[in-house]
């Protein structure tokens, strides 16, 4: 787009400076336009070439022999402030004179190209010359960051969305972003959307559900591809950390605890630790013990530490009155 402002400001400038000089300048200028009209000529050539280069053999292509070029002191007029071609008087040829990318000069312009004249005197000639710039697959996709971070809860729905960063590709056309790819995982599928503009966005979508017990974090990697030859990508890395929730019960380490107790043991004599744990996190994984209710009031008898699941004698055993049987069934629970 700013090679299309120059290209205006110069006409303008050729216009103002025939006024400006009288009749004499004016019917040489108007003489020029006519010869315009005769000889254009139009080169595509890839950006980037190097310095040197020959773009074309301007003297055969505008029927003009090596003599003339010299007599008439062949050169470019440009009103560019870069002087992107050489004009080799001796050969006749134009040739890449400063490096050209086409992103610099045309941005997402397509196509792009730039204009300038050759010039011989004696009599005046003025040849406009084109010279597009094709594209090449000098840019790969980039992302702004190179990690991105989530937190997902486990209870997260299925087809949950979780909008990812977009990449940017200065190239244009094939050469230009193509695609995502997100590493292959259990949990999330991508759906690529194209914005009105025509540039393309993706999403992870939950597909199956999360498990922060199976798998606390999860490591993916969203990968943005052109379509040029060879193909160029990006890569974001994408870090999902996901939240508890409390969808685990404790358990206990064992089914069956036994333990004996002789008779007569005093109060706060020791008999078994229960352990239960829960692999839930933070408040959803802490447990506190406590004795199921009893119909015959046997947990009476025993005291049980909320906090260590350790079990003492509560009050003094007498089996004889209080069963019959030495065994006694106790139900613990934890929460
Ligand atoms: C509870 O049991 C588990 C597995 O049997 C064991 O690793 C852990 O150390 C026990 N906890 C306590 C407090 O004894
Ligand atoms: C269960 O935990 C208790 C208390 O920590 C321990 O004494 C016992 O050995 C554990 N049982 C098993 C099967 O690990």
């Amino acid at each position: 787009m700013a090679f299309k402002e120059h290209h205006r400001d110069r006409g303008v400038r050729w216009r103002l400076s025939g006024r400006l000089r009288g009749a004499l300048p004016l019917f040489i200028f108007q003489f020029i336009c006519l010869n315009q009209a005769e000889a254009q000529i139009r080169y595509s050539i890839p950006e980037e070439m190097k310095k040197g280069s020959v773009i074309g053999n301007v003297a055969q292509d505008l029927g003009l022999d090596l003599k003339r070029l010299r007599s008439g002191r062949a050169r470019i007029v440009t009103g560019e402030n870069i002087q992107y071609t050489e004009l080799k008087a001796d050969k006749g040829t134009l040739v890449v004179n400063e490096r050209i990318d086409r992103e610099e000069l045309c941005g997402d312009v397509t196509p792009c190209s730039f204009t300038f004249e050759i010039l011989l005197e004696k009599p005046m000639e003025l040849h406009p010359v084109t010279i597009e710039v094709l594209d090449v697959n000098d840019n790969a996709p980039t992302f702004q960051n190179s990690h991105l971070e989530f937190e997902i809860s486990e209870s997260a729905a299925l087809s949950s969305r979780f909008v990812l960063e977009s990449a940017d590709d200065a190239d244009v056309g094939e050469n230009g972003l193509q695609n995502y790819i997100l590493t292959p995982n259990d949990n999330f599928i991508l759906k690529t959307h194209v914005n009105p503009d025509g540039s393309k966005y993706a999403e992870m979508v939950l597909q199956k559900p999360l498990d922060r017990e199976a798998q606390p974090r999860l490591s993916l990697k969203l990968i943005a591809v052109d379509g040029g030859n060879p193909q160029r990508s990006g890569t974001v890395n994408i870090d999902v950390n996901i939240l508890d929730a409390n969808d685990n019960s404790p358990l206990f380490n064992q089914s069956v605890y036994k333990a004996t107790v002789i008779e007569n043991a005093p109060k706060g004599t020791p008999i078994v630790t229960v352990n239960a744990s829960d692999i839930d996190s933070g408040s959803n994984g802490q447990i506190t013990y406590s004795f199921s209710k009893s119909k015959a009031g046997i947990a009476d008898l025993f005291d049980i530490d909320e906090a260590t699941g350790n079990i003492y004698v509560a009050k003094e055993i007498d089996f004889e009155k209080d069963k019959k049987s030495s065994e006694l069934k106790l139900k613990i629970k934890a929460d």
